[in-house]
């Protein structure tokens, strides 16, 4: 069974979405360890009430982002950790922790990558930019994690349709609604060995998944 760890910054739906398919056995893995960089992030709350550590370690008690990103390795290797899924982590990770835990880092994104992505697009403003820029679909993208930013090989990417009267709300909801159906599924496969990566490009060796709504 992967060990998988998994960082946070907000609100945790994502990382509930994981948990919630741990549980009812979807996924052979288990969450051992739970990182955010927010104090008040409610993620914690859920890792707390499922009885995984779940852990705040405060950037500003570290002289600069290095020190802070080798105690994120750390705390990881201490756990013997597989998987890193980025659920709503919203610092950019150094290079040696990318070096550190090579091909096992995950991220999920709130749009069609290459599109609405880099550094700066998070949370909100990128489905306001979506709408400003007039777009009829958008999506979601799982993808591994390299030294750019939301950059690293694609795993999988939904769309969604934009409605006319679309807000930036409602096109939030929706995109978080298949945010959670693809990191779940990506997250699966990574567990089973079923993710080849050649280059950067993605392959699936086997979808055979059964589970509500992700046919
Ligand atoms: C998600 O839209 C994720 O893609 C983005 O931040 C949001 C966090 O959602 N990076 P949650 O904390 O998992 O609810």
């Amino acid at each position: 069974m992967k060990k998988i760890g998994v960082l946070i910054s907000g609100g945790g739906t994502n990382l509930q979405a994981l948990m919630d398919n741990i549980n009812e056995g979807n996924i052979n893995g288990e969450i051992s360890l739970i990182i955010s960089n927010k104090k008040n992030a409610y993620g914690l709350e859920r890792g707390n009430a499922w009885g995984i550590e779940s852990i705040f370690i405060n950037p500003k008690d570290f002289e600069n982002e290095a020190a802070y990103n080798f105690a994120l390795i750390n705390r990881l290797k201490e756990k013997n950790i597989d998987l890193v899924v980025l659920a709503g982590y919203l610092k950019i990770l150094s290079k040696d922790f990318v070096e550190a835990f090579e091909n096992r880092v995950i991220n999920i994104h709130p749009s069609l990558i290459p599109s609405f992505c880099g550094s700066g697009f998070y949370g909100e403003r990128i489905h306001k930019e979506v709408l400003n820029y007039g777009c009829k679909i958008t999506g979601a993208t799982v993808h591994f994690v390299d030294e750019g930013t939301d950059t690293g090989p694609i795993i999988f990417q939904k769309i969604v349709e934009i409605e006319n009267d679309e807000s930036v709300k409602s096109l939030k909801e929706k995109v978080l609604k298949i945010e959670h159906e693809i990191l779940t599924k990506a997250v699966k496969l990574f567990c089973e060995d079923k993710i080849v990566l050649e280059g950067r490009k993605t392959k699936i060796i086997q979808e055979g998944f059964h589970e509500k709504g992700l046919n």
